[in-house]
C-alpha cells in the first residue's frame, strides 16, 4: 500500500521542479496520501543518501541536456538514491528540440537502483537558453499530464507496477552533439558566464543558485568551478547582470532558434 509520495528533482531553472511537483501533488490528491518535496539541484542536496521502501512512491525528474540526463547530475542519480521495490514515476523536461534518450536513461538508472518505474513522461517546456518552446505547456501538454496522473493512479490502485517501457526499450544513444549555425559541432564546454559590472551589485544570488557551487560567493565575477551552462545564474539574477559571450555557444543558440521553432510534442509511457 502506498503511504506517501516523495518528489525528487534536479532542476537548475525550475521547469522540471514545477512539473514534478504538479504530478506528485495531483497523484497524492487522487490517492489520498501526503506528498513531500526533495531536491538535489544545489550542493546541500547532493550530499545526503536517500533510501526508500515499497510503500513510498517516488516521482523523479531531471531536465534533458544534450539528449540525456545532465552528465554532471547523473553521478548523483547513481549514488544518492536507493529504492527497495520502490514504485517510481520518471519524468524529464526538454526545451522543444528533443528529449532523445534522456527518459530511457533515467528509467534505466532508476530501475538498476531498485525502483520499479511504472509510469514515465517527457514534457516539452521553454528552452533554458534558446528562445524556443515558449508556448509550452500547451493544452496538449496539460492533457497528457492529466492522462499520466490518471493512468498512474489506476496502476497504483490495481497494485500494477509493470514496467513503463520507453520507446520500445531502445538503448540509450550517445550524447547529442550541439551544432552551430554552420551545421558544424559547436564546442563550448569551457564557456562560463560573464558579469556586467554596471549591473551587478554583488548580492551573491548567482553563487547561491549555482548547482555546481562554481561561482565564488566572495567575488561573483569569478567562476573557478565547472559550468554546466544550466542558466540558473542568468535566470535568477535580480539585475540581469550575467550573460554568455562565447561565440560557439551563441551560434548553437542561434541554430536552435532557427531550426526548432515548431511545437515539439510531449510523450507519456504507462506500460498500457
Ligand atoms: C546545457 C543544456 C542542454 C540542453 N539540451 C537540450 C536538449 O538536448 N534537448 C532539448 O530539447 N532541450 C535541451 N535543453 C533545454 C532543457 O532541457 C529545458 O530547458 C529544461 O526544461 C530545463 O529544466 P530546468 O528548468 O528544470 O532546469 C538544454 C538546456 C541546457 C541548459
Amino acid at each position: 500500500m502506498i503511504q506517501e509520495i516523495k518528489t525528487v528533482v534536479f532542476s537548475p531553472t525550475g521547469s522540471t521542479e514545477a512539473l514534478v511537483k504538479e504530478v506528485g501533488t495531483a497523484l497524492a490528491g487522487k490517492l489520498g496520501v501526503p506528498v513531500s518535496h526533495d531536491s538535489f539541484t544545489l550542493p546541500a542536496g547532493q550530499k545526503k543518501l536517500r533510501s526508500y521502501g515499497p510503500d513510498t512512491l517516488v516521482v523523479f525528474g531531471t531536465p534533458t541536456y544534450a539528449g540525456r540526463v545532465p552528465n554532471k547530475a547523473l553521478p548523483f542519480v547513481q549514488t544518492l538514491f536507493e529504492g527497495h521495490g520502490t514504485p517510481a514515476i520518471a519524468l524529464v523536461t526538454f526545451g522543444n528540440r528533443s528529449y532523445d534518450s534522456a527518459l530511457s536513461e533515467l528509467h534505466n538508472e532508476l530501475t538498476s537502483r531498485g525502483f520499479s518505474v511504472f509510469a514515465a513522461g517527457a514534457f516539452a517546456r521553454p528552452h533554458a537558453f534558446a528562445t524556443i518552446g515558449l508556448e509550452h505547456p500547451t493544452e496538449e501538454d496539460k492533457a497528457l499530464l492529466n492522462t499520466l496522473v490518471e493512468n498512474a493512479a489506476k496502476k497504483v490502485q490495481n497494485g500494477n507496477f509493470s514496467d513503463a517501457v520507453i520507446k520500445g526499450g531502445a538503448p540509450v544513444a550517445p550524447y547529442y552533439i550541439p551544432l552551430g549555425e554552420d551545421g558544424q559541432p559547436a564546442k563550448f564546454l569551457k564557456a562560463k558566464p560573464l558579469t556586467d559590472p554596471a549591473k551587478c551589485d554583488h548580492c551573491g544570488k548567482c553563487a547561491a543558485v549555482c548547482p555546481m557551487g562554481s561561482i565564488n560567493k566572495d567575488n561573483t565575477d569569478e567562476v573557478p568551478g565547472i559550468c554546466i551552462k544550466c542558466q540558473a545564474c542568468i535566470v535568477y539574477c535580480p539585475k540581469q547582470a550575467k550573460f554568455f559571450h562565447d561565440d560557439r555557444f551563441l551560434s548553437h543558440k542561434a541554430m536552435l532558434e532557427k531550426n526548432y521553432t515548431r511545437t515539439a510534442h510531449s510523450e507519456i509511457f504507462t506500460g498500457e
